[in-house]
């Protein structure tokens, strides 16, 4: 019996269920579950982590002061902006908690990335899902899904499952047509993969509105999920607020040491950018070849749909990949169950892949 009283939403949490890593029997496994980096990490991270052995015992930075320039430097924004976080994940749910509560709004995009609404029940407050048009979200219906009750609307640019994003142009829209009391936080984890003209992560934005975040993570180009990193580029207002509220050394000491040497890796990181954008393309036109609707991603993944192909749906290719070692997302608990997300990784994981549904649908591969 149960006599602790749990805080308002956090029951109503369905937990987050994050990709599969091993299939039962299996030896050798493809995994392209979660979109981490199809190259590893850089090699200039992995010798630094090794090289901290010695200095377990040490506390780290709780500013992390030298990951801060070097984000910085890389990405051309004002340290003293940088909020680190042990992914951004952190960072999305110190934002929950430090801006709204019980009986206030979250506002994001009908197939927005689950942290979300599960950083938003888990502080008490509502989240209001906004619906897409053609898997894209749509600013009209994100302006219309605000009340007088939002405190933080959430947009993933480019998006995590679709991998479709809002241009430059809609993303000021946005902004422009939201109250100064709501926080726009721009969540642009996979802003390194995108190679469109009219695409921004946000950045100016943020240095030019108090109701601007933006966050980023080390999980995807640099190839970081298993240290836990991510980082946010905030006005002062804001910065002040989550310095406030993070415990005061949540970044290890391997990660900040880890992710200064793989955001400085300036050659590494456009090796992996030149990776995707070679093979993302490819691994969405033989989806497409294959008769499947692929999603225009310009992320390091692509979300294939298999709406009206009667006996040949989602449930089945995954099993069908399963059974043939590919670890890949099905996606039913974003709202998508005729669709799989597919992460980019090797080339001949991508060959294997599009080979094993080719033989699913009983089609040959170009
Ligand atoms: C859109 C989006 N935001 C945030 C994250 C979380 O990244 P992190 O590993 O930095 O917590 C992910 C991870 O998949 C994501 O897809």
């Amino acid at each position: 019996m149960m006599d602790m009283k749990v805080q308002p939403g956090i029951m109503d949490i369905a937990p987050y269920v994050g990709g599969e890593s091993d299939i039962d029997g299996a030896e050798e496994i493809i995994k392209l579950s979660s979109n981490e980096g199809a190259l590893g990490p850089s090699p200039e991270a992995s010798e630094t982590y090794a090289a901290l052995q010695g200095e377990l015992h040490r506390y780290p930075d709780g500013e992390c002061t030298a990951l801060r320039h070097a984000i910085g430097e890389v990405h051309g924004v004002d340290p003293a902006g940088v909020v680190c976080g042990s992914g951004s994940d952190e960072l999305i749910s110190l934002l929950c908690q430090s801006y709204a509560g019980p009986g206030d709004e979250v506002v994001y995009s009908q197939h927005g990335f689950l942290m979300y609404p599960i950083s938003a029940k888990a502080v008490g407050a509502t989240p209001v899902a906004a619906p897409e048009t053609d898997l894209t979200a749509n600013v009209d219906a994100l302006l219309a899904a605000v009340t007088d009750k939002t405190r933080i609307l959430f947009l993933a640019n480019p998006n995590n499952p679709t991998g479709t994003y809002l241009p430059a142009d809609e993303v000021i829209r946005l902004r422009d047509g939201l109250r100064n009391d709501v926080l726009l936080v721009i969540d642009a984890a996979y802003a390194e993969y995108v190679e469109r003209a009219d695409y921004t992560s946000g950045i100016e934005l943020v240095e030019t509105h108090d109701n601007v975040v933006m966050t980023r993570t080390f999980s995807k180009i640099y190839g970081l999920g298993g240290i836990r990193l991510g980082w946010a580029y905030c006005s002062e207002s804001v910065v002040g607020v989550l310095h406030r509220v993070r415990g005061p050394f949540n970044v290890n000491g391997a990660a900040q040491a880890a992710g200064t040497a793989a955001v400085r890796d300036a050659a590494f990181t456009e090796k992996v950018r030149a990776h995707n954008a070679k093979w993302l393309p490819w691994t969405r036109d033989q989806l497409m070849n294959l008769g499947l609707f692929a999603t225009d991603s310009v992320g390091n993944f692509v979300l294939v749909c298999f709406n009206g192909l009667a006996d040949k749906n989602a449930e089945a290719a995954d099993a069908f990949l399963k059974q043939n070692g590919i670890i890949v997302r099905h996606m039913a608990g974003y709202g998508l169950p005729e669709c799989l997300r597919i992460t980019i990784g090797s080339e001949s994981e991508m060959m294997a892949v599009v080979n094993t549904l080719a033989r699913f649908l009983g089609r040959n591969t170009a």
